[in-house]
């Protein structure tokens, strides 16, 4: 008899299940101050804990593929009309049934580093090949880099995806580099997880009625505050999301997260409100670590802000601990570009953006 170990295929073997680390310990300690994984600090509206309680009664019943909720997105950005949606249990899903589509063991994609770990993750269990090409960093500031990008292609890139604005780095990559992009023909995926930070006028869903390659991905768990909810949707042409949608598992979709992200969609004014305190918060944090000499602050555009302070002297591991001292979980990044002073920051409440000020002004030696 053959062991187990024989019978998986030879490109999944070894891979663990997914566990963040420092999620599960914010669960376990709801006293601390989740700082780390670019949540929404704010809870739903009570429009969409409405629409959640009123399809919580009915939880008996399946759920439809969701028709109106994809009339809606596709409303919203300009699209024909539902053909051209997709949705699945969060944007990490829907690169998934994406990949799925596309990839076959030994092919690559490419990704623009650093980025969302996840592409990495769903890709190899696809068994392909992740080709990490490397922003910039010059002048205090990470570059995008189209012109490696498309160096990086061989007849072997099933797809591209690029972030826009990217996390880490919470900066936006040219529009003309997206066409440039698009020309190649190749499935090119265009993650917009924050972009309604930014507002939707920046988005790229323009480029899917020129493009059958191109994908934006969205998610609500972000501006719309609903990451527990999981829901996540890609716009793109006709017949590329008929072919996608073949991939997703019937009723993926519960009818509780179809219809609070409906509702979560009809609340525009729910959504300025947690833009504007968002990108006021942002831009208290960047002023008010500005004086931090040698400590690098990216200029960001999403609910998270990127720090190198490798000039100081200090690690991005010192901070970490130090701010868990004052109950703060922040997020590491890893030694990069020679420096090991890497560290993330998620937009709090308030009171948490002010004591993660204060907390980084006292590491650093600073004054209140
Ligand atoms: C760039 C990017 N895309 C997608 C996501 C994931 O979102 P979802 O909750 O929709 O799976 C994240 C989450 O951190 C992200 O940073």
């Amino acid at each position: 008899m053959k062991n187990i170990e024989e019978y998986y295929a030879p490109w999944v073997k070894g891979i663990p299940m997914y566990i963040s680390a420092h999620i599960e310990k914010a669960w376990r300690d709801p006293s601390l101050h989740r700082m780390m994984s670019n949540e929404n600090p704010n809870p739903p509206s009570d429009k969409v804990l409405d629409a959640m309680v009123r399809y919580a009664k009915m939880a008996n019943r399946y759920p439809d593929q969701g028709l109106v909720v994809r009339s809606k997105i596709a409303e919203i950005n300009g699209a024909d009309g539902p053909q051209n949606v997709m949705i699945g249990n969060g944007s990490s899903e829907v690169y998934d049934n994406i990949f799925r589509m596309f990839i076959e063991p030994g092919q690559e994609v490419i990704q623009h580093t650093p980025c969302f770990g996840i592409y990495g993750l769903r890709g190899k269990l696809l068994g392909a090949n992740m080709v990490s090409v490397p922003m910039v960093y010059k002048d205090k500031y990470l570059h995008y880099d189209p012109d490696a990008i498309l160096a990086a292609i061989t007849d072997k890139t099933k797809i591209i995806v690029v972030a826009n604005p990217n996390n880490p780095t919470g900066n936006f990559m040219d529009p003309k580099h997206f066409v440039t992009i698009a020309e190649t023909g190749i499935p090119f995926v265009i993650d917009e997880a924050y972009v309604e930070y930014a507002g939707l006028g920046v988005s790229q869903v323009q480029l899917t009625k020129k493009y059958k390659n191109v994908l934006i991905t969205r998610t609500l768990s972000k501006a719309y505050g609903l990451a527990g909810m999981r829901f996540g949707y890609t716009i793109g042409a006709k017949e590329v999301i008929d072919q996608i949608s073949g991939s997703l598992l019937p009723w993926n979709v519960g009818t509780i997260p179809m219809w609070a992200a409906l509702a979560a969609f009809e609340d525009t004014e729910g959504l300025a409100e947690r833009v504007k305190f968002n990108n006021e918060e942002v831009d208290f944090i960047t002023e008010s670590l500005s004086d931090i000499p040698g400590f690098v602050i990216f200029p960001s555009k999403a609910n998270y802000i990127l720090f190198d302070c490798g000039e100081t002297g200090k690690t991005g591991k010192e901070v970490l601990a130090f701010a868990e001292t004052k109950g703060i979980i922040l997020r590491g990044e890893t030694e990069k570009y020679g420096s090991n002073g890497w560290f993330r920051v998620t937009i709090g409440t308030k009171e948490e953006n002010r004591m993660f000020v204060d907390t980084l002004r006292e590491f650093f030696g600073m004054k209140k």
